[in-house]
Parts: structure tokens; C-alpha cells; sequence
């Protein structure tokens, strides 16, 4: 069991102090030889520790006096007191399981320590969050720009990224009935009952695709029509692309994407799905002059790379990695991509301009600039239920209808 401690906390350790990503941390630093079981609890336990990680530490800082110095006990403290306090484990194998993968990572020193902090920590029940980043379990900077961004929805949005995300999938039969509930609009979508099915037989043998209800309101949108030439600009690992693929026989699809390690995933999905695009490319959306064979499109998707704020509870390490000026930086990247692949649209085609972020910055004002710049475009309103309607195009609010929180505008170029 001191196993699987420690390997937990060398994957928070990598998440928090390194700024690696969680899924990449626990491919990198547990062992492929464990059981599966410990392989579940490992990644079950980082989840937990990383949505509670703002008040788990508060917990167990309040009972030392000078700063840890030592970052690896830090996170091993506060993935105890996750087990404590969200996992149900008895105090006295928390106590004892976390001395010995401290021992097991040759730190027999922190055994007191250990045992006077945690059994101080697990028997203060009265511990109330004091600050909003211990209370919201989010950095201030980002609570701050919520509540800028969404005075009415800022509690909502920041409750449904600390809650687990359930299994939405994609049917390729929308005949077909799972046990669950359907989606009321999107016939594709259904939430099921079971959140295991993710790993199921039907799924690789590509009866359905686990994809949230939010994503498939692209192809929705998109609306694609057999003859008509598309571009999917920013595809891995080609969710996206798949269900445009799968909604509608005899498009031209272009797929394009930068990384070409993620590149691979699409290729993966193509085959698992037995669909077809006219080109998979591997290339910047940037810089069209390296790859553009001169043929305009008539539909543009554009699911540019964003904060991700929009799927926290999926990604819970984004909000310890995600810092302003990543903000900054995506957001002039957005700008970027958005200029140079606009002019490859037909006249009278349709662009659409995705990000599963709900920060305005990404969104509603990214969309605010292009136009202000690109007489030739104009928006197409959008009409959905459960979305809300901004300056441009719309939003879904994290946690509506249990939907990942989704940005969607329709753009189109005038003739
Ligand atoms: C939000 S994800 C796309 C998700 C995808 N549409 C889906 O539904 O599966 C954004 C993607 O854009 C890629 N990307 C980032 N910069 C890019 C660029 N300059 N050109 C093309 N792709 C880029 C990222 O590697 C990432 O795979």
C-alpha cells in the first residue's frame, strides 16, 4: 500500500512543483507492472488531491510552524489528508501508510513530523476555508477573472470545476439506446449511467466515442453537407473531425494539427472509426503558405488551443499549471491563428470559432477584435437552449446540463 503512496505523491510532486502534465506524470512515474487496481487508486487519489489541493494544504500548513521546505512531504501531507477528508481511509492507515513511503523515499527523518501533523490536521474538524482560494478551490487571479467575467454564473462555474465529470459519449447509431439519458438536442449524445463504460468493447470497436455533449455541438453547428470541402485546423486528437466524418458521408475534410505526436492520435481515431479525411496534415495552423493547396473551403473549424478553463474538472492540474500570462500568451496565439486561416474561407462559407474556455478574453473579445478588423465576416447568431448569448457568439456555462463549459461563433464571409 506505501507503494502506491508514494508513487501518488511523486505524481503530484511532478504536477505541482514541475509543471507536468497530470496524464503525462502518471505514464512517466508509475510503474507499468502495478496491478491495475493500484494503478486505479493512484489515479483516483492525484484527482482528488489536485480538485481539493488549495485547502488540503491550508489544512496541514496550519500546524507547522516555518515553511515546508521540502515540497515532496508537502504533497505527500496533502494527498493524506485527501484520503482523509474526500476518500474515506481510516486515520490510522493514513498516519501509518504515509511514514512508510516516506521511509520508502529515504526520508525516515519526517516520520515525526509526519505522524504529529497529520493527527493534528485529520482531528481538526472545525477548519473553515478563511481565504476564496481555499474556499473555491481555484488560485485568486482565476477567481478574480471569473467574477469578472461571470458576476451571476462566477460560484456555478468554479462548484462544477471541483465536481468528478461524467461520461458523455457519442453514438454512431442515433437509433441506438444506452443505459443512461439522452441528450435533448443533440441526437449523438448521450450522459450514461455507468463511468466505466469508457473502457467497453463496443467503444473499440467504434459503436460510440467518449466525447462530451459541449464538443458535439460543433458538427451540430458546422452542419456539414455532402461536396462540401472542410477544414478542421486544429484537430488532435480528432474528436471533432470524427464526428464530422461520422454526421455526414461525402466530405472533403482536411485535418490539420501541429503536434505531431498528437497527430498520431488522430490517425489512431480515423482507424478505430473507419473514416476517411482528404488529407491529414501535419502543419501550423500559422502558416498556411506551408501547406494550403490553394483550393478554398467552405466550412472552417476552428477549435483553437485555449486555457482549458473550460474543462477543469477533467484536468484538475490545469488550475495549479495555468498561471496570467499562459493567458496572455494564448490568446495573442488564438489572434494569430484567426487572422491567417480566416482568408482561406470561400466567399458565403461558414467559419466556425470554438474554445472549450469560458474566460471572455479568449472568447467573446477575441471574436470582438477579428471583426473589428475583418469587414468582410459577419456573425451568425446561434440559437440553442442551455447556452448563454455574449457581445459575440455563445457560452456553456460549465456544469449546464452537466456539459463542459464550451464557447461557440459562427462566422460568416460575406459574398
Ligand atoms: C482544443 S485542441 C483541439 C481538439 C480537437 N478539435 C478535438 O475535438 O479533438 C487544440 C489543438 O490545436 C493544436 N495546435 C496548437 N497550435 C496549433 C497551430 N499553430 N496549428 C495547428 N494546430 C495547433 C494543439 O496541439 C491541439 O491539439
Amino acid at each position: 500500500m506505501s507503494q502506491t503512496r508514494l508513487h501518488a505523491t511523486q505524481v503530484l510532486y511532478q504536477v505541482v512543483h514541475k509543471q507536468q502534465h497530470l496524464k503525462q506524470a502518471m505514464v512517466q512515474h508509475v510503474p507499468k507492472q502495478l496491478p491495475e487496481q493500484d494503478t486505479a487508486w493512484i489515479q483516483h487519489a492525484c484527482y482528488v488531491s489536485l480538485r481539493n489541493h488549495f485547502s488540503l494544504q491550508k489544512r496541514w500548513q496550519k500546524f507547522i510552524e516555518k515553511p515546508l521546505k521540502d515540497k515532496w512531504l508537502g504533497e505527500l501531507l496533502t494527498l493524506s489528508l485527501a484520503q482523509k477528508f474526500h476518500m474515506s481511509t481510516p486515520d490510522h492507515a493514513i498516519v501509518d501508510e504515509a511514514i512508510k513511503a516516506a521511509k520508502k523515499n529515504k526520508k525516515s527523518w519526517a516520520s515525526g513530523l509526519l505522524n504529529k501533523v497529520l493527527r493534528l490536521a485529520m482531528n481538526d474538524l472545525d477548519f473553515k476555508a478563511e481565504d476564496e482560494p481555499a474556499k473555491y478551490e481555484h488560485p485568486q487571479w482565476w477567481i478574480d477573472l471569473l467574477k469578472k467575467d461571470w458576476p451571476k454564473h462566477y460560484q456555478h462555474i468554479l462548484t462544477a470545476n471541483n465536481q468528478k465529470p461524467p461520461l458523455w459519449i457519442r453514438s454512431r447509431d442515433t437509433q441506438k439506446t444506452y443505459a443512461g439519458q439522452p441528450h435533448p438536442q443533440i441526437k449523438t449524445a448521450w450522459l450514461l449511467d455507468d463511468n466505466k463504460a469508457s473502457t467497453s468493447s463496443a467503444l473499440l470497436r467504434g459503436q460510440f466515442s467518449v466525447q462530451d455533449a459541449a464538443a458535439q455541438l460543433a458538427a451540430e453547428i458546422l452542419s456539414p453537407q455532402a461536396g462540401e470541402f472542410i477544414l478542421d485546423a486544429c484537430a488532435a486528437p480528432g474528436g471533432k473531425s470524427c464526428h464530422l466524418l461520422e454526421k455526414q458521408i461525402g466530405i472533403q475534410l482536411d485535418i490539420l494539427e501541429k503536434d505531431a505526436q498528437r497527430l498520431k492520435s488522430i490517425k489512431q481515431n480515423l482507424t478505430r472509426l473507419n473514416l476517411h479525411a482528404n488529407r491529414v496534415i501535419h502543419g501550423d495552423a500559422t502558416r498556411p503558405d506551408q501547406w494550403f493547396a490553394g483550393k478554398p473551403y467552405d466550412k472552417i473549424l476552428l477549435d483553437v488551443p485555449c486555457s482549458a478553463a473550460g474543462v477543469v474538472r477533467r484536468n484538475p492540474d490545469i488550475k495549479l499549471a495555468r498561471k496570467p500570462e499562459h493567458l496572455q500568451q494564448l490568446t495573442a496565439l488564438q489572434e494569430k491563428i484567426l487572422q491567417n486561416i480566416a482568408p482561406l474561407l470561400k466567399p458565403e462559407g461558414w467559419l466556425l470559432y470554438v474554445t472549450c474556455s469560458v474566460f471572455r478574453a479568449e472568447n467573446e473579445r477575441q471574436i470582438k477584435k477579428f471583426l473589428a478588423t475583418n469587414p468582410d465576416f459577419s456573425e451568425v447568431k446561434l440559437d440553442y437552449n442551455e447556452v448563454v448569448e455574449c457581445l459575440h457568439g455563445v457560452q456553456i456555462i460549465t456544469g449546464t446540463n452537466q456539459m463542459d463549459g464550451f464557447y461557440y461563433c459562427l462566422l460568416k464571409k460575406n459574398p
